[in-house]
């Protein structure tokens, strides 16, 4: 398994994770037998960091991650994530608590649905507004000290945001959405702070919540709960714009001899050594595929002919709703 660094002189891990969040929520039916073979797939293929949160379920998929790795704790990176305030009674609503008794808390109850002693890596999953970064990160610190948590993240950070993290305490990783269709990452400052600090950075969504494997032809292949059908990409004249995108991929990948999927994320991998990324599957015969993408290396060539086709901010439609848009730090 390629591995990279997670921060400066920070751990090894798997270049590719796998996403455990669509497993329980947001992505249509469960299948937690399939989950969780998915899961001891990927640790018997040498997969260690399995990417979860507090508030995905909510809190069912700490559950369902915590399940499949009792007796093979040695061979899981668990990362998990705190801050997006989710009521199971009302799971659409959404808040955001950066409060040091709020962290603590959370912590606990991570540590317990996980059925761990500690996590490997705790990342802030919002930044709140209403609490100075400072504080935050200085209580996840103390969970360090403690022993409860190894590494810090931050999720959807600005750059000015892990500036003055940094100065409290390591981060080692800053998750943020970033794929052939969310290039954001990439003139916002914010990879060049990473570069700065010396913090990986882990590509979430790295196909597009599945858009860019081009598996996916109309709105309509999604369930009647899917999340997607909310999301602005996936709408109207959006959805069709991004259709004849990902059909010039799905061109360029016939052309490579890989898959879609497998192309989106030798891209993503391409952009650094200290680019991570976490696609999401609960099927292990997309765990299998999107393994293969670490086999495909491309070219500056092939680099340039991918941008051509899908240039930055070619996407239609913002990558969230307004609302939760509001809660990208920026
Ligand atoms: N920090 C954050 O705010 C944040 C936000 C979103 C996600 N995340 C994390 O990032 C992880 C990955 O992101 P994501 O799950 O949103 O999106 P993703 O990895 O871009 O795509 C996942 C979707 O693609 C489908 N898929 C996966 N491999 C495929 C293949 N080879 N062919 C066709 N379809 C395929 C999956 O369906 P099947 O399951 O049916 O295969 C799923 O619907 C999440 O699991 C979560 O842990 C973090």
């Amino acid at each position: 398994m390629q591995t990279r660094t997670l921060g400066r002189n920070g751990p090894q891990v798997s270049a590719l994770g796998l996403g455990c969040m669509g497993m329980s929520d947001f992505y249509g039916d469960r299948d937690d037998a399939e989950s969780i073979a998915t899961i001891h797939r990927a640790l018997d293929r040498g997969v260690t960091l399995l990417d979860t949160a507090d508030m995905y379920g909510p809190h069912t998929n700490e559950a369902l991650v915590g399940k499949a790795i009792r007796g093979r704790r040695e061979q899981a990176f668990i990362a998990t994530k705190f801050g997006i305030v989710r009521d199971p009674a009302n799971p659409a609503a959404r808040g955001v608590d950066g409060r040091p008794e709020y962290v603590r808390a959370a912590c606990e109850g991570s540590l317990k649905r996980l059925g761990i002693e500690t996590i490997d890596l705790y990342y802030q999953h919002r930044v709140d507004p209403a609490v100075p970064i400072e504080e935050t990160v200085g209580a996840m610190a103390e969970l360090v000290q403690a022993g409860k948590v190894r590494h810090l993240g931050l999720s959807e950070a600005s750059a000015a945001t892990l500036e003055r993290a940094s100065k409290v305490h390591p981060i080692a990783a800053l998750q943020s959405e970033f794929s052939l269709w969310t290039r954001d990452p990439e003139s916002n400052g914010v990879l060049d702070a990473c570069r700065r600090l010396g913090i990986a950075f882990v590509a979430y969504s790295p196909l597009g919540r599945g858009f860019l494997t081009g598996a996916i032809r109309s709105p309509e292949d999604f369930e009647a709960d899917d999340y997607r059908r909310s999301s602005p990409r996936f709408q109207g004249g959006n959805f069709a714009r991004n259709l004849a995108l990902v059909d010039e991929v799905k061109a360029l990948a016939a052309d490579k001899g890989c898959s879609p999927a497998q192309l989106a994320l030798a891209w993503v991998l391409a952009q650094g050594d200290d680019v991570l990324a976490i696609p999401g599957t609960k099927k292990r015969s997309r765990l299998d595929e999107n393994l293969g993408a670490l086999d495909v290396v491309l070219s500056k060539q092939e680099l340039a002919a991918i941008d051509a086709v899908f240039p930055a901010g070619a996407v239609a439609g913002a990558r969230y709703a307004a609302a939760s848009m509001a809660h990208v730090n920026r």
